[in-house]
């Protein structure tokens, strides 16, 4: 009964913070967001749900299971990482929930997923005109699903938020596991006088599932005024990781970077320069003491110059600064950030993992 009360309390969906004057805004769970609130027993068929509103809260479409957590007919084990359940979206199946949010506001979706059966499964996230495709073969994290975020700016004062399996796989009860939704507004962060750059520890971001020790993931191809890390813009083909203090070790605030995909993740901002003039790009490079070991290795580029910054990591939460001085050569300086190897933990050599990068900073110098 306690569980539930918490549980209630912490799935409340808006939340008063901040000053007086600030309006409400959103963060946390969607409504019946973790799948917990389960369909009536004439909804649902052993495990697939019948009909459009067989799930509170939720509109489907399509072949949809509800999964609770555990081993499964045939043979299979499914984790739910939050909560006991989850839904599971057969071929072009698709669930939504509409919410109100405030247009022109920058909103993350935060939700895990994790494919079932076959290697190409993608997921499709859908908040017209805005829609990703992520693909889920890659899993990043070896025991219950991945966690990942969308970023969206809301084009009216509702929005219909849409999961959909693209996919056509032969045995229709294949497709992606959903097993929670959240959402948060985020506030878009300005470059200061000290700092010419957004956003530069990281501390706006996601949301942070509750009781999720996995990190956010944050994929790639976001363009800048969508992503779920305001200011930032994840290049390349894999995602990169969001930590919280809560649960990894972080050089300084409530959040920072892991860089777990090596050179294919690199993480990017566009800066506003002066042709000619130098800046001085300062950079905390440690590891989350989350059993990450080894030769670590962080590459930055700023305009033509470039740093590798090497790390020895022994898995203690250690970091360091590091610094160099760049030339910008136009108006926009696009300043870039990747691990140069790829690592594993040492307790679970199926996750992947990295260096930690925080408080980027960049300020001009005089010119020597
Ligand atoms: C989070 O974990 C704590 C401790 O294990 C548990 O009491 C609580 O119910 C969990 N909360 C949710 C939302 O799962
Ligand atoms: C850049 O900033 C760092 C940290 O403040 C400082 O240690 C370093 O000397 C600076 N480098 C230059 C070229 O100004």
């Amino acid at each position: 009964m306690e569980v539930k009360i918490t549980f209630l309390l912490t799935a409340s969906f808006l939340l008063l913070t901040g000053p007086a004057f600030a309006a409400t805004f959103l963060e946390g769970y969607l409504d019946n967001g973790n799948f917990e609130e389960g369909p009536k027993p004439t909804d649902i068929k052993k495990t697939v749900l019948k009909g459009k509103y067989a799930l509170p809260k939720w509109e489907l479409n399509g072949f949809v299971e509800y999964i609770s957590a555990g081993p499964q007919p045939g043979g299979m084990y499914f984790a739910v990482a939050h909560g006991v359940h989850a839904v599971r979206l057969g071929n072009e199946a698709s669930i939504s929930q509409t919410v109100k949010v405030k247009p022109g506001a920058l909103y993350a979706l935060t939700f895990g997923a994790s494919r079932t059966c076959a290697q190409d499964e993608v997921l499709r996230v859908l908040v017209p005109p805005q829609k990703g495709d992520l693909p889920l073969q890659t899993l990043y994290s070896s025991n219950g699903g991945d966690t990942y975020a969308f970023g969206f700016v809301a084009t009216s004062n509702v929005v219909t938020v849409t999961f959909h399996n693209p996919g056509i796989q032969e045995d229709p009860a294949c497709g992606p596991l959903l097993d929670a939704v959240a959402i948060k507004e985020l506030f878009p962060p300005r470059p200061t006088r000290d700092n010419l750059v957004k956003n530069p520890g990281f501390e706006e971001g996601p949301y942070h599932l509750v009781n999720s020790s996995h990190g956010v993931l944050l994929p790639p191809r976001q363009e800048d005024l969508t992503s779920p890390l305001p200011g930032w813009i994840i290049e390349s083909l894999k995602a990169v990781k969001f930590i919280d203090s809560k649960h990894f070790n972080v050089p300084s605030g409530f959040a920072a970077i892991e860089l777990v995909a090596g050179r294919e993740s690199a993480i990017a901002q566009i800066l506003r320069t002066v042709p000619n003039k130098f800046y001085n790009l300062t950079f905390t490079v440690g590891d989350a003491k989350n059993g990450c070991h080894g030769s670590m290795m962080i590459e930055a580029f700023a305009a033509k110059d470039t740093l590798k910054v090497p790390f020895k990591s022994e898995g203690k939460g250690r970091f360091k600064t590091a610094s160099f001085k760049f030339k910008a050569l136009s108006f926009r300086t696009r300043i870039t950030f990747f691990s140069s190897f790829y690592h594993t933990r040492t307790d679970d050599f199926g996750s992947l993992c990295g260096p930690v990068l925080d408080q980027v900073r960049v300020v001009p110098v005089a010119h020597m």
